[in-house]
């Protein structure tokens, strides 16, 4: 098994460009399932876990892939299997995103139910609400999944998302672009990752309005085309990585984001003191002598993401004062607490709410990852830490940051990758 060895204080400098988006890039890898006409090539999809899991899943299927590089190359004409089974679903509960694909071209999918994760049980009642309001019939039987779209096609309608999902709206988006009819889709949820699959599928041919909103308008046609794409670069490694620069006192640049879908996250590093400064495609974030103490509440795209939650809250044990996490999102996503607390923070879990006071000298020692966010919140708590962190069950950090170790050490951490074995 990996760990990450962390030295703590330096200071990071110098400039680093984000890998493509994880969470962009698997929809958009489903979505290739709707058309199997010639073959697809998708640039900047990041070399993952999550990514290999799911062209293994489409193999699975019948589809044939090459990935070399960040260039994915996958054709889907020969897909003959429905069933994305149980050992391969369990991996990444994000193989739930073939659902809507399988239905929509072949009329019928089974898939295995998807596990919870460290942070709670991960419904997928959404996605299924959606499906049935397209006319599917949904049936769950040990363990699985199976829909069947009547007469073999979908049928457009409308649906209202009452909690706004991002896996959900891609299943919805994916299932409605070949239905019979219009489709709208209210409550959609707005994140680029979203955006970024409503690009991709009307590259592919689909007629789809509202793309960005809350609002999507979808006109179901009978076929779509293989595209070559360029997927969107990753929102959450570039917050991650701008994080690092403020726990440790530093000043870097970082290339291939798009501000705008980092808004809130740079409006709260200015509050908390950083100085960001930006341009069409970058941002240079240089921190402060003192960290402002700044309360955050995760909440749905354009709020500030759930996902970059773990990391402010190692931020702010740094800074001067009372921070208060919130997490609208997954109101328990606070696993990552207890290590910070072993590492010599002070933070307290009041109610859902996680009370950071600030700021405190942390100390290295091993602490556990327990999933992707938390173990890129432990890394960054090690790069501030006195001494050495070790980082444990980076195979969780691995499933969302392409050789994060190789970025943070060129911007100048102490870091490196070592081998160990955990007692049984
Ligand atoms: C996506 O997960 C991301 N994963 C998550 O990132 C991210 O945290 C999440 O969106 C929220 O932004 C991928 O894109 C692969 P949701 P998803 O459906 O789609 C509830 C990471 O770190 N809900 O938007 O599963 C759900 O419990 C990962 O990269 C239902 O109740 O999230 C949650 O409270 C972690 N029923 C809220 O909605 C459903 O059917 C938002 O979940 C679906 C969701």
């Amino acid at each position: 098994m990996d760990k990450l060895v962390i030295r703590g204080g330096n200071r990071l400098a110098g400039k680093v460009t984000a890998s493509g988006s994880k969470n962009s890039s698997l929809p958009v890898i489903a979505a290739t399932l709707l058309s199997g006409q010639g073959c697809f090539t998708l640039h900047r999809i990041p070399d993952l876990q999550d990514i290999r899991t799911f062209t293994q899943l489409l193999n699975h299927l019948g589809a044939e892939t090459s990935f070399s590089g960040n260039t994915l190359t996958v054709s889907t004409g020969n897909v003959e299997s429905l069933l994305a089974p149980y050992e391969l679903v369990k991996k990444m509960r994000a193989s739930i995103y073939v659902l809507g694909p399988l239905l929509a071209r072949f009329g019928e999918a089974k898939v295995s139910l998807p596990g919870g994760c460290a942070f709670g049980p991960r419904p997928i009642d959404l996605h299924l609400m959606a499906m049935e309001k397209l006319g599917a019939e949904i049936s769950i039987e040990t363990g699985f999944i199976t829909a069947k779209a009547p007469g073999g096609r979908l049928n457009g309608a409308c649906i209202e998302f009452p909690t706004s999902s991002v896996g959900a709206t891609g299943n919805a988006l994916m299932a409605a672009v070949l239905a019979r009819g219009t489709t709208t889709i209210l409550n959609a949820a707005a994140e680029p990752e979203i955006e970024t699959l409503c690009f991709f599928l009307s590259a592919m041919g689909a007629r789809i309005a509202g793309t960005g909103t809350t609002e999507l308008l979808i006109e179901g046609i009978d076929s779509l085309s293989s595209v070559e794409f360029t997927n969107v670069f990753d929102r959450i490694e570039a917050g991650t990585l701008l994080a690092a620069a403020a726990i440790t006192g530093g000043s870097i640049t970082v290339d291939g984001v798009e501000p705008e879908q980092l808004r809130s996250v740079l409006k709260k590093f200015i509050h908390a003191g950083c100085t960001v400064t930006r341009t069409e495609d970058s941002v240079t974030l240089a921190s402060p002598e003192t960290l402002v103490a700044t309360d955050i509440t995760a909440k749905p795209y354009p709020s500030f993401p759930t996902d970059m939650q773990a990391q402010w809250t190692a931020l702010m044990t740094q800074a001067e004062g009372t921070s208060r996490i919130t997490d609208k999102v997954y109101h328990e996503r606070f696993n990552h607490i207890p290590e910070l607390n072993r590492l010599g923070a002070h933070i307290d879990i009041i109610k859902n709410q996680a009370v950071v006071h600030g700021p405190r000298k942390l100390s290295g020692t091993k602490v556990m990852s327990t999933d992707l966010r938390a173990s890129a919140c432990l890394v960054l708590a090690g790069l501030v830490a006195e001494g050495v962190t070790d980082v444990l069950r980076v195979y969780h950090l691995d499933r969302g940051y392409e050789k994060i170790e190789t970025k943070l050490a060129s911007l100048g951490a102490e870091i490196a990758r070592e081998k160990y074995r955990e007692f049984d």
